[in-house]
């Protein structure tokens, strides 16, 4: 008899850069996985987006032609909710608003079983209050990926005030079966990694500010003089400016450390819409 506890199919609401992602190493790992989208241009956009990591890591040859048809046909996109009803888990990484993820979890909630675990990807979104709207609050967890989802080793696994053991374990177990590697961080703004990541990207900011170097100059530093893999400002281009501003003045209305607190320039880029590589200019130019 199947273990009915054991994660089959996995659901992935929204199909941008990191819901892609998830939704691909899901699949990768063996999962039949469904992959919810606004609208049909979006769906393609995310499979498009798929297809080509995937293409890419044959010309690297990580895996055979084969391996990615494979892979191709674990995936469906849908713009609607019902192929949910046969999900074991849902990994949610839409936008990062409250609101809007609390209406997707609703709309899911009538559609799957009873036993099915809600997981957000969510960066800085408080997990306890998002549990807290559910009917499963015990079922409920954070699992944060990081960007680029299919290279990227770790995955940050938070418990909600509510959540029970074995979501918990099972999630961290899900987690592995990804090939990740699972750490257990606190519901608090940032959890770990953000949490060092952010006050130090923007202090690289405030140096830039101060006269400490040049952008090119203070990127060679970090990378070459600490063996990181970008300086600080190719990673903020990379992350985005937006979402690093977000994240930091939500992690500085919780803490209220000026750490947090994000720097004008930062502020004053994100309003002239210059984002980073998605925007096609943030710090440096695409
Ligand atoms: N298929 C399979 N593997 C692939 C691949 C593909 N299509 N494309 C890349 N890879 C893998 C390969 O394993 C490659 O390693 P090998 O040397 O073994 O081949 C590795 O990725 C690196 O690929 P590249 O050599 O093409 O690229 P790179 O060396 O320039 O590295 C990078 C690119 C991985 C993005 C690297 O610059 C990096 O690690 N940057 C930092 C990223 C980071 O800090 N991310 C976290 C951001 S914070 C966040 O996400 C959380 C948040 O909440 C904001």
């Amino acid at each position: 008899m199947a273990d009915d506890t054991q994660v089959q199919v996995v659901g992935v609401l929204g199909c941008g850069l990191m819901g892609s992602g998830i939704a691909q190493v899901c699949a990768q790992a063996g999962y039949r996985t469904i992959v919810r989208e606004v609208d049909q241009a979006a769906v393609d956009a995310g499979l498009d987006r798929i297809g080509r990591f995937l293409q890419s890591g044959v010309e690297r040859g990580k895996l055979t032609a084969e391996d990615r048809e494979e892979v191709l046909g674990r995936l469906t996109g849908t713009t609607t909710v019902e192929p949910f009803a046969e999900s074991d888990l849902v990994i949610e990484a839409i936008v990062e608003n409250v609101e809007a993820k609390q209406v997707a979890f609703a709309e899911l909630e009538p559609v799957v079983k009873p036993e099915t675990i809600f997981c957000s990807n969510t960066s800085s979104v408080c997990i306890t209050e998002l549990a807290a709207a559910t009917t499963r609050p015990d079922k409920f967890i954070g699992l944060h990926f990081f960007s680029p989802v299919p290279v990227m080793g770790l995955v940050e696994v938070i418990r909600g005030l509510s959540t029970v053991d074995t979501t918990y374990e099972r999630v961290f177990e899900f987690a592995q079966a990804l090939g990740k590697k699972p750490v257990s961080a606190p519901d608090q703004p940032g959890f770990i990694v953000n949490r060092l990541l952010i006050p130090y990207l923007l202090s690289a900011v405030r140096a830039y500010e101060s006269g400490c170097g040049s952008l090119e100059d203070i990127d060679t530093a970090m990378s070459m003089g600490c063996g990181h893999p970008m300086g600080p400002f190719t990673l903020l281009d990379f992350v985005g400016l937006d979402t690093t501003y977000y994240i930091a003045n939500i992690m500085y209305e919780e803490f209220r450390d000026s750490a947090y607190a994000p720097p004008p320039l930062l502020k004053r880029m994100v309003l002239a819409g210059r984002l980073g590589r998605k925007s096609g200019y943030g710090f440096y130019q695409y």
